[in-house]
């Protein structure tokens, strides 16, 4: 199986919701166009399904935050969020790299180079 990878290219918000969906996240539809229009994002399709991204928000000197890393379930562990979170590092490098992980995901970001800081702080998002 051959994955192709694409930057900032056109997806909908049909596609990117259902890759959230496949992995239990619900996201909402409205404003997730402009979510990832305000990022930096990459793509992972299986000829024309789109079966993961990463997206990253940066300043492009000192900080870049990653967010929304997600590779479809039957496509998972084939290195293919490695490729993408990689991709992101390269794409800024030179500035800091943060991100929060969810339960059960530390380990693929070690593995993706990132480190423990006990000093990062939060606010969640308000939901009404
Ligand atoms: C976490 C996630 C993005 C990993 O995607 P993936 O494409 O399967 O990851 P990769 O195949 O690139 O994994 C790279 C390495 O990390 C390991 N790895 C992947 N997920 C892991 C996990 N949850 N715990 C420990 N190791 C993990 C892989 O085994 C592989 O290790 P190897 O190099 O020794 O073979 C994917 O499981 C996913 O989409 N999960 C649901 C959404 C989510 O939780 N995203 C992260 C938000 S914080």
């Amino acid at each position: 199986m051959s994955i192709e990878y694409q930057i900032n290219n056109k997806v909908s918000a049909f596609q990117i919701i259902d890759v959230f969906n496949s992995v239990g996240w619900n996201k909402e539809t409205k404003d997730i166009l402009s979510a990832f229009q305000n990022s930096y994002y990459i793509t992972a399709y299986d000829q024309d399904h789109l079966v993961g991204f990463a997206r990253a928000i940066s300043d492009n000197y000192y900080y870049t935050g990653i967010f929304d890393v997600i590779t479809r379930p039957e496509y998972q562990n084939q290195g293919i969020a490695r490729t993408m979170v990689k991709h992101l590092i390269e794409q800024f490098s030179g500035t800091y790299f943060f991100l929060t992980y969810t339960e059960g995901n530390r380990e693929f970001y070690k593995k993706c180079g990132f480190s423990d800081n006990n000093r990062a702080m939060w606010i969640p998002k308000k939901t009404d």
